[in-house]
């Protein structure tokens, strides 16, 4: 059997990530590879982390990529900082609370969560009374929790570990380079992340950070695998328990022994690497800047449709915000009519909030005037088509009313 060549529809990913990727960064990744041990490529692995810790804020030596989504980043972390039996605090705010919660238990770990309804977050005061409780290890929260739009603010966070001796481990995959994070002055431990939000690239590869402290509790129990091992390595009787996420290995790779774990996925190493350069040549102050501008565009924009928006508004992400689907409207119709109309994708919702919300991000790349004008316009058609009464232009002209001012 015969296929053909990809060529993917056009679309204009407007949802709550992936999004269309950077040009720069799909030029990068179509470059040709080069070995593991080129001094090309350690150079590029060398500059990586130091690209990442300008957009991570920190200087953290231990600052690499984790091959894989997310996901891959998240568990790298807990498994790397877990043993089992040990205990872990999760706030929930949101669907990724849970995941968090999720990884944490299958590496073994006694998990406690609080959880606070979906649109709201934690207060410093709530999260140190169940610190002191359950007296964890490890933290582990997320930052922007993309299932609600809100990131719960951390800069109290790492002060309250310090005072109770726990690691604070943090995801930043919808939020980083959207909104301020700053690792050292916040007190983060471990931080990852993923590139298909604010990063502008496609997923596949995960950003991740360690303070020294981190670094100490996951080497503490490094144990290097069977042939690459040279008499005197460290051989653990509690060794972490996934090879592949080993974060005491990959640091030796990543590091001046470049002791042979994997192999880097050079393309998304060139990928990674490109997303950081952007940001760092824009200066991520500035990034933030205009995700503030050109989420705040179509928030305004969404209301000057009749749209509300949900969650406590004080918290909402710069890059994604949730509205809630007018009565009467099938949200997941309305929804595919934009794409095969329009080719503009936004979001569902999770959990509670499945029929009930939609998610519209402007982030990455798509964090633009043209992109958030042309969502609110092709919206304005879909609300009409489903009988929603709206003024012509409402949600253009607010957008524009807001931009005249911000501009
Ligand atoms: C906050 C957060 N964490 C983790 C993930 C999982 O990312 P991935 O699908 O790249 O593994 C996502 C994906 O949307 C996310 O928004």
């Amino acid at each position: 059997m015969s296929s053909l060549p990809i060529n993917p529809p056009a679309r204009l990913l407007m949802g709550p990530g992936p999004i269309n990727a950077d040009p720069r960064v799909l030029r990068a990744m179509s470059a040709q590879l080069v070995g593991q041990y080129d001094p090309a490529m350690t150079a590029y692995m060398t500059e990586t982390m130091g690209l990442y810790r300008t957009v991570f804020d920190t200087a953290n030596e231990a600052t690499v990529l984790v091959d894989g989504t997310s996901r891959a980043g998240i568990e790298a972390a807990l498994v790397s900082l877990i043993e089992p039996g040990d205990r872990v605090l999760v706030p929930v705010f949101g669907r990724f609370g849970h995941l968090l919660h999720e990884i944490a238990e299958r590496c073994g770990a006694e998990v406690h969560t609080i959880e606070t309804e979906w649109g709201t977050v934690f207060t410093p005061e709530q999260i140190e009374k169940a610190v002191a409780r359950v007296r964890p290890k490890v933290l582990a929260v997320v930052h922007g929790d993309t299932s609600t739009t809100l990131a719960q603010p951390l800069d109290e966070f790492g002060e309250i570990c310090r005072r109770h001796d726990v690691i604070l481990y943090t995801d930043t995959t919808a939020s980083l380079a959207g909104n301020t994070f700053s690792m050292d002055a916040w007190g983060v431990d471990v931080v990852s992340a993923g590139l298909q939000k604010c990063l502008a690239g496609p997923s596949g590869s995960a950003p991740i950070s360690m303070s020294p402290r981190a670094v100490e509790v996951i080497t503490a129990r490094k144990s290097i695998e069977a042939g690459i091992r040279s008499e005197g390595d460290p051989v653990s009787a509690s060794p972490i328990r996934s090879n592949y996420f080993d974060l005491a290995m990959i640091l030796d790779y990543w590091g001046e022994k470049r002791l042979n774990h994997h192999t880097e996925a050079t393309t998304m190493l060139y990928g990674a690497r490109e997303c950081a350069r952007i940001l760092v040549e824009e200066g991520i102050e500035n990034a933030v800047e205009r995700h503030r501008v050109h989420g705040t565009a179509m928030v305004e924009g969404l209301r000057g449709l009749g749209f509300e928006i949900f969650g406590d508004q004080r918290y909402r992400m710069n890059n994604v915000v949730g509205v809630a689907i007018p009565d009467g409207i099938d949200g997941d119709a309305a929804r595919s009519a934009m794409l095969t109309d329009y080719g503009i994708e936004i979001g569902t919702s999770f959990g509670p909030l499945h029929g009930k919300i939609w998610r519209v991000g402007t982030m990455g790349y798509n964090a633009r005037k043209d992109t958030v004008l042309t969502t609110l316009a092709v919206l304005e058609q879909v609300l009409r088509s489903g009988g929603v009464r709206v003024t012509a232009g409402g949600g253009v002209g607010a957008a524009h009313d807001f931009y005249a001012d911000a501009l």
